[in-house]
């Protein structure tokens, strides 16, 4: 699979990234959700996904307080790889704080991530005290500065997308991306207006849990008994419950069948059809907490799907969605 511009930025990055929220070391906000990974794991993750061709990390200052971008910085380190080739993008938390706060903890990003350079820096979510307007000009000066390479937003609607769009391009920067949910059972970018306003404006769509936080790899479906192994956060958050297994068997067995023609598996394909349904504009970061699961991600570029299978996955989502 060829490597894709982020938005319309001069970053090129693989059409499958890692996420890596499941390196929080359960600390913080968000960081409970996952199990906690230590630093040998973390590393065989990182060594995995970059052996597998991977060349991006998605991480965030909410992932554990910055637990996630000390443990992808140091696992990069261990690895020995140099600044420059893997590309990072990171989040500021926006909730609570203003636009002063960017140019005021950008140093402890840095910090936390150094040596690796910020590619695309992103605003979380779209709760903040600041105007979107006033929130890109701080990410404006930023790279202005020389500090990130690239802006992006999180979680914004088509009309904040927009916003955050124009407000940047006064001063001649693209936006180059929006972090959403995008899964074979999450297709709102379809109806709510942001697809056809990062087609438009040439932005690029991350997908976020784009395995459903799992539920699409089948392994649930398998083994009904491991719900009862997840945090309760995230058998909320991803409803991952009997109800969602009965809804959505039909579309694993249906990921399961087009996987058996390709040697690959219901992952492989769920990620697989995400980056390639809607052309280059949408790319995913799924997350991975063992060195199988991100040798699978990585895993789902090395093939294409044909049209009727593109379709046929297509039917399959549609009836499986709540
Ligand atoms: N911007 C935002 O608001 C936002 C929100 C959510 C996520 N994110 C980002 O998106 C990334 C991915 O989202 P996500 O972690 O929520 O969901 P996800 O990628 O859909 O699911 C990841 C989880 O699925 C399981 N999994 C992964 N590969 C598997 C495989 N091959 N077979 C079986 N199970 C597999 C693992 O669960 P176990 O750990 O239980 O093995 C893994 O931790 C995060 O790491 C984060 O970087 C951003």
């Amino acid at each position: 699979m060829d490597k894709r511009r982020l938005g319309k930025s001069e970053i090129e990055i693989t059409a499958i990234g890692l996420g890596t929220w499941q390196f929080s070391k359960g600390k913080g906000l968000v960081g409970g959700f996952w199990k906690s990974l230590d630093e040998d794991m973390t590393r065989a993750v990182v060594k995995a996904a970059l052996d597998g061709g991977i060349d991006w990390f998605d991480t965030a200052e909410a992932y554990g307080r910055g637990n996630s971008e000390r443990s992808l910085a140091a696992a990069l380190g261990a690895l020995g790889m140099s600044p420059g080739t893997v590309r990072i993008a990171t989040k500021w938390w926006p909730l609570a704080r203003t636009a002063g706060n960017i140019p005021r903890t950008i140093a402890q990003r840095l910090e936390s991530l150094a040596p690796w350079p910020i590619d695309l820096y992103q605003i979380h979510q779209p709760f903040s005290l600041s105007s979107v307007e006033r929130q890109m000009n701080a990410m404006g000066d930023l790279v202005q500065a020389g500090k990130v390479r690239a802006v992006g937003v999180s979680n914004f609607t088509a009309a904040n997308l927009e916003k955050a769009h124009a407000a940047l391009a006064k001063r001649g920067i693209p936006l180059a991306s929006n972090q959403v949910r995008i899964s074979l059972l999450d297709r709102s970018i379809e109806a709510n207006g942001l697809l056809e306003v990062a087609k438009r404006l040439g932005v690029t769509l991350i997908a976020y849990s784009p395995l459903a936080q799992g539920v699409l790899s089948g392994r649930f479906h398998d083994d009904p008994g491991a719900i009862a192994s997840v945090t309760r956060m995230r058998r909320m958050s991803g409803s991952i419950n009997p109800g969602t297994l009965e809804r959505t068997r039909p579309l694993v067995e249906e990921l399961k069948r087009v996987a058996a023609a390709h040697g690959a598996t219901a992952s492989q394909v769920a990620l697989n059809w995400l980056v390639s349904r809607w052309g280059d504009t949408v790319v995913a970061i799924p997350g991975a907490s063992r060195p199988s699961q991100a040798t699978e991600a990585a895993g789902a570029m090395g093939f294409a799907l044909s049209r009727a299978e593109l379709d046929s996955v297509d039917m399959a989502s549609r009836a499986a969605m709540p």
